[in-house]
């Protein structure tokens, strides 16, 4: 998560390592999770403003996070928040990140966000399109990137065409 902030992207501030209690304490965020947000869209109808807001600064984010060499683990909406205080994108939840640059690990954390927002469709359209258009914008090694990406969609298609 400190690796996150140095390069530009929110997270919560780290307060406390306790190595005797095995704990962290990080700063509280007061926001929306990106999932209850989505999910409003679909009661209220889309406010594309604020869509194309939230896609831009998760695309931006990611984009900057796997430049920096850093693949988050599991991007998903829950573990994306929107401060209440400005509006600003912080991500969670890095349990399971870990340092990369190699593309097909960038490629499966943007795989498992497409997956993740697969549901959404119906209420927030393409989505994960404006996503990827501000990921595109934010990382220099978007090409190696979208051909592995392409690999990673057509596998996991067949796995669910077997399995
Ligand atoms: N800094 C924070 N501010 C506010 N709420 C938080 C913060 N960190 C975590 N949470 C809340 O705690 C929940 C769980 O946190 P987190 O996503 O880090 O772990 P997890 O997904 O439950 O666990 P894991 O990935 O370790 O199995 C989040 O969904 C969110 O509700
Ligand atoms: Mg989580």
């Amino acid at each position: 998560m400190t690796k996150a902030r140095r390069l530009g992207v929110p997270t919560p501030v780290l307060y406390v390592v306790d190595p005797v209690l095995h704990t962290l304490t990080f700063e509280h965020v007061d926001g929306l999770f990106v999932k209850d947000a989505l999910l409003r869209f679909g009661s209220n109808g889309v406010n594309e403003e604020c869509l194309n807001d939230i896609a831009t600064q998760i695309g931006n984010a990611i984009g900057k996070l796997h430049d920096g060499g850093l693949v988050h683990g599991d991007l998903t909406t829950s573990n994306m928040m929107i401060k209440n205080s400005n509006n600003q994108l912080v991500l969670i939840d890095f349990g399971l990140s870990f340092t990369s640059t190699i593309p097909k690990d960038k490629a499966v954390d943007l795989y498992v966000l497409e997956r993740a927002l697969i549901s959404m469709q119906s209420s927030c359209g393409e989505v994960m399109e404006k996503i990827l258009a501000a990921y595109r914008k934010a990382s220099k090694q978007w090409c190696s990137t979208r051909n592995k990406l392409a690999q990673v969609r057509q596998r996991g298609r067949k796995r669910t065409m077997v399995g």
